[in-house]
């Protein structure tokens, strides 16, 4: 790789002499210290990150191959910030360069490992709720047969009026039941298509369901084919869609309700298990309430609603597939606006 191609890298890179000296650093690594590529160079590499971190001491050793690549993790100072980074030093042989390192900043990682924790703890509660929904099942089946039977013996008709309460709320407990169980991590079951067929297939269900928003569609038409299970990835975007619409529609709202659907080309995506270099980002933004502040760490969980209406598996589920497909959901809200992200990575192109 030449000098230009590092700049490329989001990462900062520093390309080092036998001494430890920089001889080269990319734009990253000017960014990320704050001192241009003039500065860095001939400086020696330790000096950047202060005399405790130990850096000093270890560099001939490490610039000699001595500990294969090199690791550790320490602090630096950036203006008046501490910045935690992650530094890889790779000796090279035979190269211009004796070394290279690579310097990361460290809250990257810790998302990474909190969007794990967190996608972990949901696949638990998602699996306990089935467990739980399988045991309601049956006795569920047994209340409503009981309560039919009860009412064909009942003679006075007045008391009809209860025996239906228990059918109809064992019915509607049997509904919710059957949602939680429905198979739901089955192979995916991929063809390619255009995020846009899905887009237009939701656009069309939900301005059939809610006419009175205005729905805009905003499609980047250059958004490369998916391969992906499209009734999972059309349920998913229903889903989203739709609360907003639902948003829309309960809140007494003063501006038009409007409901923009939008599609982009995302670069350089911090996905869930991955950093993707190309992937398509749809976007369902609408001017309602907001998300309210006591739902915004949870609207993820199962059973978790802010709607009287409303069950609570439309997001966990949304969370479910679309991580089936590498990618992730997220969203940013405040009153008027709220924009939850579908992000879904593309395989390499071209
Ligand atoms: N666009 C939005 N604006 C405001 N609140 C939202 C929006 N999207 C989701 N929410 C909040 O998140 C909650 C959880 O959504 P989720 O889809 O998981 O369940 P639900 O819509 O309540 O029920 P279900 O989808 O199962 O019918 C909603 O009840 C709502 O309070
Ligand atoms: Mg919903």
């Amino acid at each position: 790789m030449d000098t230009a191609s590092y700049d490329l890298l989001s990462t900062a890179v520093l390309m080092l002499d036998t001494e430890g000296s920089i001889r080269h650093a990319n734009t990253a690594a000017e960014e990320l210290f704050g001192l241009s590529r003039r500065l860095l160079s001939g400086r020696p590499v330790h000096e950047l990150f202060g005399a405790d971190s130990g850096l000093a001491e270890r560099l001939p050793d490490a610039l000699g191959g001595k500990f294969g690549i090199l690791r550790q993790d320490l602090r630096i100072q950036r203006g008046v910030d501490h910045m935690a980074v992650g530094l890889a030093l790779v000796p090279l042989h035979r190269q211009p360069w004796a070394a290279l390192l690579e310097v990361r900043v460290l809250e990257h990682h810790l998302l990474l490992d909190r969007h794990r924790q967190l996608s972990k703890e949901l696949k638990n509660q998602r699996e306990s709720l089935r467990n739980l929904a399988h045991e309601v099942k049956n006795p569920l089946g047994g209340i409503r047969g009981a309560a039919q039977l009860l009412e064909s013996e009942l003679d006075d008709s007045d008391l009809h009026e209860y025996t239906q309460v228990i059918i109809a709320e064992a019915d509607r407990l049997a509904a919710l039941v059957d949602r939680l169980i429905a198979p739901q991590g089955g192979p995916l079951q991929k063809t390619r298509f255009n995020i846009h067929e899905l887009c237009e297939r939701v656009y069309t269900l939900v301005s059939i369901e809610f006419p009175g928003i205005d729905m805009v569609r905003d499609y980047d038409a250059s958004v490369p084919d998916i391969s992906g299970d499209f009734s999972r990835l059309l349920q998913a975007l229903l889903n989203i869609v739709r609360n907003a619409a639902q948003a829309l529609t309960e809140a007494r709202m003063e501006s038009t309700p409007r409901l923009v659907l939008r599609t982009r080309i995302g670069r350089q995506l911090l996905l869930a298990e991955h950093q993707a270099k190309l992937g398509i980002v749809v976007s369902v933004i609408d001017n309602g309430p907001g998300v309210p502040d006591d739902l915004r760490d949870k609207i993820f969980h199962p059973l978790v609603t802010g709607r009287a209406s409303g069950t609570g598996l439309g997001l966990s589920l949304v969370q479910e597939f679309v991580q089936q497909h590498g990618g992730i959901v997220e969203f940013d809200s405040r009153p008027l606006h709220t924009e939850f992200r579908m992000i879904l990575p593309l395989e390499q192109i071209g």
